[in-house]
């Protein structure tokens, strides 16, 4: 995609007990860059990982910023889908922002994998993606994207 990448990073270390703590609590860390540098743009694609049924909270102040200042978002994700489909993810990113992404995709590592026996949360969450894993699901994400962005 002839997108700008801009990466979100983090003021302190992530570990798996503050994801847990950002998502139970509802906290939002600090980021940087600020969410104003979104003003540049046409239109954001967040691309990260879905918490506990939730987009990622790093993404959550560029989110909140965005109701202030709407702006057109999409949301991108793989995610591990070992207990299915993600259904409060939509309604999430329209309570944040104040409208519908105009595009929501949440791929899922679970079906890059043997159906049988059904891949559990801690197969999907040990598995890397290899090249061809990310070629297939960058072609899936890329031609989903080029059909909804004018
Ligand atoms: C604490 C935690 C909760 C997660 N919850 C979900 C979930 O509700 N649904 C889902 O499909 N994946 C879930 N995942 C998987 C992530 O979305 C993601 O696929 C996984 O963390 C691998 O990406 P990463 O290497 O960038 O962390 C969770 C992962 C973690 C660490």
């Amino acid at each position: 995609m002839s997108a700008e990448h801009v990466q979100i990073n983090e003021q302190k270390q992530r570990t798996m007990g503050t994801i847990i703590l950002d998502m139970l609590f509802n906290r939002t860390p600090d980021v940087y860059p600020a969410p104003d540098i979104m003003e540049k743009y046409d239109i954001i694609i967040f691309f990260g990982p879905i918490w506990m049924g939730l987009v990622a909270s790093p993404i959550r102040p560029y989110l909140n910023y965005l109701k202030e200042h709407p702006q057109k978002y999409g949301f991108v994700s793989i995610s591990g889908g070992a207990d299915g489909s993600n259904p409060k993810l939509e309604d999430e990113l329209k309570k944040l922002t104040g409208v519908e992404p105009i595009t929501l995709i949440d791929l899922h590592i679970a079906n890059l994998l043997p159906s049988n026996p059904k891949p559990s949360r801690k197969v999907t969450s040990a598995y890397c993606l290899n090249d061809k894993d990310v070629e297939a699901l960058s072609n899936k994400i890329t031609q989903t994207l080029e059909g909804r962005i004018e």
